[in-house]
């Protein structure tokens, strides 16, 4: 006779399960299905995907067409950063790097704009305060995001994204300025904690 210390069990030595552990497990199941099928469902009848409009791009080209954009459109500086009306319709970009957004983006309410976000080192992420906007900002990709401002005012861009030691120091801004009176309506919608 060997000795393995493993001997076979005689007869029905296990449970079967329980009916309310079929239940539960059934119930399981069907609401695992149902979440799987909300991913789809939302990407489709959601409207809240982004636009997908995306790109490979090498930093530093992402870096020199920002560049030209503020050479382009600057109207001013704000803290250093400098501070670029573009034209109603057109694409503008937004860069994200350790520890600031550049530049400081004013724009029209009502006016269509595509929206392009990259990042030139590590990834942050672009919250768009208060508002429920959030999106990643990658270093090598540029999205771009179709937007159209609705409410006039003085808006904050949060970096969500851990980035290192400045990253609570990342805040950026966009000024919308209301399209009936110019330059008289140009009252911050909210204000959302002074300079920066
Ligand atoms: Cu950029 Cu956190």
């Amino acid at each position: 006779m060997h000795t393995t210390g493993v001997t076979s069990q005689t007869g029905v030595w296990w449970k079967p399960a329980h009916k309310s552990e079929k239940i539960w497990f059934t119930i399981a199941f069907i609401w695992c299905m149902v979440l799987f099928a909300m991913m789809p469902f939302w990407h489709l009848k959601g409207g809240q995907n982004p636009s997908g409009i995306r790109a490979k791009v090498d930093p530093d080209a992402y870096r020199a067409r920002v560049t030209q954009f503020i050479q382009d459109y600057q109207v001013g500086t704000d803290n250093g950063i400098p501070v670029v009306a573009p034209p109603a319709g057109s694409d503008i970009y937004l860069l994200g790097q350790m520890w600031q957004w550049i530049p400081v983006l004013q724009l029209e309410e009502g006016a269509e704009y595509t929206l392009h976000l990259s990042s030139v080192d590590v990834n942050h992420g672009f919250n768009l305060y208060p508002f429920n906007i959030n999106f990643q900002v990658v270093p090598g990709y540029d999205y771009g995001l179709r937007i159209t401002p609705t409410e006039a005012g003085d808006y904050r861009i949060v970096c969500n994204e851990f980035c290192g030691v400045g990253h609570h120091l990342m805040v950026g801004k966009v000024i919308v300025d209301g399209s009936a009176t110019a330059s008289a309506s140009n009252t911050p919608g909210a204000s959302l904690g002074g300079d920066r």
